[in-house]
């Protein structure tokens, strides 16, 4: 396999020294920022929204990997894209009509990445794989950093593995540190999104190495 992604998440750095810790990530080896987009209705957060996204573009030379847990993502997309997110991944529960989405996000030269909570069967999203980027396997339920990796749902990795082209992304995110990773990118996950590990840790630079 070749590289695995890392994408910190930002949602465990400190908000009011963003710039430096996106620095710190990007100085570390990051490969994407991780953006976590909580609305309060899909799930029972509240956090970053668009004029955030496009102050951060300003001061980020890696990729942003923006995850809307939104409901009607489809009303955000462009201001999303605008704000100069790289890769836009939207939840599947939060969409009517799913191939619509994906389309509006590569409508504008976006990346289009979907994403399913702990209880959503992989099944269910086999028939768009080949028209996403990414799928984001959820490890933990939505919502909040720092919460504990749900192993059951790593199990749904080897079968969008099997049901997917070569290029696809596979991401995982929720309660991924060095032993949890090991778990995720032997099961086929070759993207791995981490905020409470990388950023409590007293060396972010070898937390980041020890998740490849
Ligand atoms: C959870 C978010 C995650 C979160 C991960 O709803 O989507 O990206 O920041 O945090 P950790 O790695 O601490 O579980
Ligand atoms: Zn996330």
């Amino acid at each position: 396999m070749s590289k695995v992604i890392i994408s910190p998440s930002i949602l465990s750095a400190d908000f009011a020294n963003l710039e430096r810790d996106i620095k710190r990530v990007e100085k570390a080896g990051a490969d994407w920022l991780h953006v976590d987009v909580m609305d309060g209705h899909f799930v029972p957060n509240i956090t970053i929204g668009v004029p955030v996204v496009k102050s951060i573009k300003k001061v980020a030379s890696i990729p942003l990997d923006v995850h809307l847990m939104i409901e009607n993502p489809e009303k955000y997309i462009e201001p999303f894209a605008k704000a100069g997110a790289d890769i836009l991944t939207f939840h599947y529960e939060a969409v009517q009509d799913v191939k619509s989405v994906i389309d509006l996000i590569k409508s504008f030269g976006v990346k289009a990445g979907m994403s399913i909570k702990p209880k959503t069967n992989a099944k269910e999203v086999i028939k768009y794989l080949n028209d996403l980027d990414l799928l984001l396997v959820m490890t933990v339920e939505p919502g909040f950093g720092g919460q504990s990796f749900m192993s059951d749902c790593a199990d749904k990795l080897p079968i969008i593995k099997q049901n997917a082209k070569d290029n696809l992304i596979i991401q995982v995110d929720g309660g991924i540190n060095a032993e949890t990773a090991k778990i995720c990118t032997s099961k086929g996950a070759n993207s791995l999104v981490a905020g409470n590990y990388v950023y409590n840790s007293q060396d972010i630079q070898k937390a980041i190495e020890s998740l490849r």
